[in-house]
């Protein structure tokens, strides 16, 4: 087979990143359907209440506007995430917003949830044939005067078409928006959503999505509160404002989050803790420097049921979907011992590897 990225990906290089990530969805939505490849019935997962095929997503800010999830789940993603969505369009960021750190396999975003708002995507997504899995990733306007009104706005809107949500409180680049991550503040938002989802005609599972920033205090009452409210799981990191000191790329000192492979340690290591904390009462999904079948083994081990990744794709294509998919298949072969028997069975040691 041509790997069509191989051949675009030096000339995507030309431009800058967020030029070549529209130009990007924008080949990727003229690009005929197809229906994703089947998968090895040793990769299904069953969480949340759905069957995913794989436990391999798209994680949110690829696709922020539900342009292209299918083209996406074309190649072979067990689920894809669209948003962070907003109910009304924003700007985002001045730009330049999106940079990447060639030399550390990273990237740095500050985008700031530009988007098209709730109604653009509501109608693609009401549109297409209910097929895969596609979860909706929610947030708040920059200028809300009530923040938690537009998260529940967000599950009003989607709750027809979303397979899951993602509360997300963990984007850095809407000032103020991680402070929802206190306890008085997260206990109102979940009881808020929670609420809207309840009242829906179809009740898609709710998901939190964190920061990797967060002491183990804080990660604490996040659990506590997580916990009470009976959310249906959390999803563990966004990206990071931290800059690891070993950063070579000259661009190391914009200002944003930070993702890719400098990025694992710290959200594998806020995974597993996270992990002993929720003492299986909902599953996990592993987001941050996921790069290889190692690498999505090491999430499982730290407590991931499922993972995602984004920052990868920069750099090895979409065509690192199935050759994660493979490695882990040959892990499996080899010894023998199914996925769901690896989920969290290093969360100790990994809760505070360096
Ligand atoms: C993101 N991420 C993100 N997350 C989210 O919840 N809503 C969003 O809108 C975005 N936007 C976004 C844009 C860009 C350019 C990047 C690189 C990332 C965070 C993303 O979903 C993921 O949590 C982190 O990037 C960590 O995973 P990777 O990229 O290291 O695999």
């Amino acid at each position: 087979m041509i790997d069509a990225f191989a051949i675009v990906s030096p000339l995507l290089r030309l431009l800058d990143a967020e030029t070549a990530h529209r130009a990007t969805v924008a080949a990727l939505k003229t690009l005929p359907p197809r229906a994703p490849p089947p998968d090895d019935p040793r990769l299904t997962v069953s969480a949340f209440g759905l069957d995913f095929p794989n436990p391999i997503g798209l994680a949110a800010g690829f696709d922020k506007n539900a342009e292209i999830p299918d083209a996406m789940l074309g190649f072979g993603f067990g689920f894809v995430e669209v948003g962070t969505l907003t109910p009304r369009a924003q700007p985002g960021n001045p730009r330049p917003r999106a940079f990447r750190l060639i030399e550390d396999r990273a990237v740095i975003n500050r985008y700031g949830f530009n988007n098209d708002g709730h109604t653009p995507a509501l109608a693609r997504l009401s549109k297409r044939a209910r097929r895969g899995i596609v979860g909706v990733n929610i947030g708040a306007n920059k200028d809300a005067n009530d923040r938690i009104a537009d998260y529940v706005a967000g599950v009003a809107a989607f709750a027809d078409v979303a397979s899951y949500f993602t509360i997300n409180v963990s984007s850095p680049n809407t000032p103020g928006l991680r402070d929802l991550q206190q306890p008085e503040a997260l206990s109102e938002l979940l009881a808020r959503v929670i609420e809207a989802r309840d009242a829906a005609r179809v009740r898609p599972p709710l998901l939190l999505k964190i920061a990797p920033d967060l002491t183990l205090d804080q990660l604490d009452s996040i659990v506590r509160v997580a916990r009470e409210r009976r959310i249906d799981g959390m999803m563990v990191s966004n990206t990071t404002i931290s800059r690891p000191a070993a950063l070579r790329s000259p661009l190391a000192k914009e200002g944003g989050g930070l993702s890719g492979a400098p990025l694992f340690g710290l959200s594998t290591r806020m995974l597993a803790q996270t992990f002993l904390r929720v003492e299986g009462q909902f599953p996990l999904i592993g987001v941050g420097g996921i790069d290889s079948a190692g690498a999505a083994l090491a999430k499982i081990e730290a407590g991931a049921t499922l993972v995602q990744f984004y920052s990868a794709l920069v750099y090895e294509g979409p065509n690192l979907v199935t050759r994660i998919k493979r490695g882990l298949i040959d892990v499996l072969a080899r010894d023998k011992e199914a996925l769901s028997a690896r989920i969290g069975k290093r969360a100790t040691a990994l809760s505070d590897a360096n």
